[in-house]
């Protein structure tokens, strides 16, 4: 029997550029064009926020040739620059999902940075200052917007980007004082009730690699330091491969920009 196409996946985060540095990154990229057709990057691409940082990543990620879709992290905002950064990162042709949906032959991908507040029982509520209600519905606005970009995914393979955690159990390894500014069980609400095939994300430097969402979706830690410490004779991105849509689920698979 003729075995099924698949679009084989590379996915990592934190690469966090500096302005001094691409050159560690590039055997990196270098193993992703030889093994990959796309590449997903869960966040803090660069170090500081500033657009020189952008520059020379889009430098090095329009050389790939292949496909980038992004998040951001938290370090994208450090320097107040957000919007230059992102708009350097276009420029070079990555595609960033910030609450959007996008296909690559017929494989749908969402994507939003989320952001944290704990996870369970241990997880922050809207109640008191309004600060703290703030900072609340920061999260709760994060799960929207990536509820709707699943909602607008028609295709019957789904992956979801996050550069914070849906679940605890990819933050396990960092001290537990610090979980809820790691990601936040909101985000994990969507992805139960949109099933996805993969949950990726990032910011856990020393998290855990594997979990899944109390649905059974499995969630990868893929921040670049863990990787590399978990596998240093092995390329440092998670790789996965997707089965593309047959011609009839192509046809039934309706595209809702
Ligand atoms: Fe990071
Ligand atoms: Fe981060």
């Amino acid at each position: 029997m003729a075995q099924r196409d698949t679009l084989r996946l590379a996915a990592v985060g934190d690469l966090h550029c500096t302005r001094h540095a691409p050159g560690p990154l590039q055997p990196l990229f270098t193993q992703v064009a030889e093994q990959a057709d796309v590449l997903l990057l869960c966040g803090d691409l660069v170090d500081y926020g500033l657009p020189e940082e952008a520059r020379l990543l889009g430098k090095e990620l329009a050389a790939l040739k292949l496909p980038v879709l992004a998040v951001l992290g938290n370090h994208e905002f450090e320097s107040d620059q957000t919007e230059e950064v992102q708009q350097i990162l276009c420029d070079a042709g990555v595609v960033l999902l910030d609450g959007d949906a996008y296909e690559v032959r017929g494989v749908g991908f969402a994507g939003v940075k989320g952001f944290g507040g704990g996870f369970g029982r241990a997880a922050l509520q809207p109640w008191g200052e309004a600060i703290i209600k703030r900072f609340v519905h920061e999260a709760i606005d994060e799960a929207l917007k990536l509820e709707s970009a699943l909602a607008k995914l028609r295709t019957p393979q789904r992956i979801a980007l996050l550069h914070y955690s849906p679940i605890e159990a990819t933050v396990r390894g960092e001290p537990p004082e610090i979980f809820a500014f790691l990601g936040s069980s909101r985000l994990e609400e969507p992805l139960n009730r949109y099933p996805v095939e993969a949950v990726f994300h990032g910011h856990a430097h020393h998290g855990c690699l594997e979990g899944q969402t109390s649905g059974g979706i499995p969630v990868y830690n893929v921040a670049l330091p863990l990787l590399r410490r978990s596998f240093p004779d092995r390329p440092p991105f998670r790789l996965l491969e997707v089965p593309l849509p047959t011609p009839a689920e192509l046809e039934t698979s309706i595209s809702h920009p």
